[in-house]
């Protein structure tokens, strides 16, 4: 059984899998940690983000270890989560995102993963798992998206709402809920909310 949420920028896809998966007993995979990972390696390299040629040779190293704790990244031996979630690979990642060979090589990575799992991202439902039988998409406005990734971050919540509002834009191309997925406005829910009407819905 294969469970998709993918949704918009900091719309809770990455914590209410997590909770999702822990309560089924199956893990989960963030598939945004595999752009974010090509993402800051491309920029340590000093490479241009929109030339994919520059990036393939940074692909073989990196491994996603789908935990149903938390995802971890690593490239080789070393572990690069804790650096994966930084305003500078935020404003790199759709660039790197666009690019048809990476969405290749991540699509590749997923599924080659084991089922049962819960997949959260842009395209689970549309395009790596199209026959996933539960299919969610979560959203909420700009504003409370801002207000709770805050929290995360240094900047203010106007900053935060503008940065989120253009990656949003530039990931219109593979960012649309599945037909078949139901949409959930995370807005009005509390995070435990969210994830006991996920697991209502697979009941
Ligand atoms: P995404 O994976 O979509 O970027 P995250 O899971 O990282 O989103 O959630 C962003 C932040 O919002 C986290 O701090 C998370 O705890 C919080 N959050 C997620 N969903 C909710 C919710 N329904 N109510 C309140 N806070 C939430
Ligand atoms: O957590 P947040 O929603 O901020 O981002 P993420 O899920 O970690 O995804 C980071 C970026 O990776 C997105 O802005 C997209 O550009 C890209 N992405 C994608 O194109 N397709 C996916 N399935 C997942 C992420």
């Amino acid at each position: 059984m294969i469970v998709t949420i993918d949704g918009v920028a900091a719309s809770g896809k990455s914590s209410v899998s997590s909770g999702v998966a822990q309560a089924l007993g199956v893990p989960y995979v963030s598939s945004g940690l595999l752009y974010r990972a090509v993402t800051l390696l491309g920029l340590n390299a000093g490479a241009e983000l929109a030339d994919a040629s520059a990036l393939l040779p940074l692909l073989p190293g990196v491994r996603l270890e789908p935990l149903a704790s938390g995802n971890r990244v690593w490239n080789a031996d070393h572990d690069l989560t804790a650096d994966l979630h930084s305003t500078r690979v935020d404003g790199g990642v759709s660039t790197v995102a666009a690019l048809p060979e990476i969405r290749e090589w991540v699509d590749a990575q997923l599924r080659a993963l084991p089922a049962p799992l819960v997949a959260e991202g842009r395209d689970m439902g549309t395009n790596v798992f199209p026959h996933a039988p539960h299919k969610f998409y979560l959203t909420a406005s700009p504003r409370v998206r801002a207000e709770r990734r805050a929290k995360e971050r240094p900047e203010d919540i106007p900053a935060i709402e503008a940065a989120l509002t253009e990656r949003d834009r530039q990931d219109t191309t593979q960012s649309a809920p599945a037909p078949d997925a139901r949409v959930i406005d995370t807005g009005p829910l509390t995070l435990q909310g969210v994830i006991d009407t996920i697991l209502a819905d697979l009941r």
